[in-house]
């Protein structure tokens, strides 16, 4: 196992990280949210908080691959988000361009996997031009996963997998006796990819707005009021702190 561990032991202010190899997440999900009220409350138009949240995504990408995480999965965009207006979803599509161009070397030179779940075939041309690039520029790389969720649904993602299966079995490919909880999660989006063990919110809203209904059955969950650009590497580390405080028993005793 890669324990990049070592490189964590100080944080960037110098101060000792608290974080054990105990209890390690594997796969850390954050729901980045509040980048419009971060705006409103500056009394900027809401598009300047999504711009202020692209730095904080490139912060916790660094700081997950220092901590030694070795799966982050970020939710961008929803299947719910279209409901917008339609110059706010215009600006959000065109931030994975400005994104990466601006990143990709960074994420090349850490060997960070780069992946996207949800629907991107629905994104407009130029957006599924950044995920095609960005994908043949990282996708074998072997370091940290990074999951960007862009039309992402969980109750899509559950959808997609029935499908694909059913499609399967018309074909002789498979039974439906084939199908257990392992078998259906090769279906979702997150195929390879393990369960998250933590699921953080920002902004103070409880709730998982259809991010990883199926994968989240076990997660332990974590809110924070800090808006999404005020999101910083030290509070990441208390959420992972507070993860290792917890007994995940998963039904069990222990
Ligand atoms: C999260 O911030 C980003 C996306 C959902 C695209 P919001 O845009 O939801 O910000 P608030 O919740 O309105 O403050
Ligand atoms: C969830 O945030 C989606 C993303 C962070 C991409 P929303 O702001 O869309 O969620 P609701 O509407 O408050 O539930
Ligand atoms: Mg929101």
């Amino acid at each position: 196992m890669k324990w990049l561990f070592n490189r964590s032991s100080q944080t960037q202010s110098g101060t000792e990280s608290q974080l054990s190899k105990e209890n390690f997440p594997s796969h850390v999900a954050i729901i980045m949210d509040g980048n419009g009220r971060w705006a409103r409350r500056r009394g900027l138009p809401r598009i300047a908080g999504h711009h202020a949240g692209m730095s904080t995504v490139r912060d916790i990408i660094r700081a997950s691959d220092e901590i030694g995480l070795q799966y982050l999965t970020l939710y961008a965009f929803s299947t719910e988000n279209w409901k917008r207006p339609r110059a706010e979803v215009e600006y959000l599509m065109r931030l994975p361009e400005e994104f990466f161009r601006s990143e990709i070397d960074e994420l090349v030179q850490r060997g960070v996997c780069v992946r996207f779940i949800g629907d991107t075939s629905r994104l407009p041309e130029y957006t599924q031009e950044t995920v095609r690039r960005t994908l043949e520029r990282t996708g074998n790389n072997q370091g940290m996963t990074v999951s960007f969720a862009l039309n992402y649904g969980g109750r899509a993602d559950v959808i997609g997998a029935i499908q694909a299966f059913a499609r399967q079995v018309e074909n002789n490919e498979t039974t439906w006796d084939d199908l257990s909880e392992d078998v259906f999660g090769n279906y979702l989006s997150t195929y390879g990819i393990p369960d998250p063990d933590l699921i953080i919110r920002t902004s103070g809203e409880q709730r998982l707005s259809n991010f990883l209904i199926w994968q989240a059955a076990y997660a332990e969950l974590w809110f924070t009021e800090a808006l999404w650009p005020d999101f910083k590497r030290a509070e990441l580390e208390s959420a992972l702190m507070d993860y290792q405080k917890r007994k995940r028993r998963f039904g069990g005793l222990k």
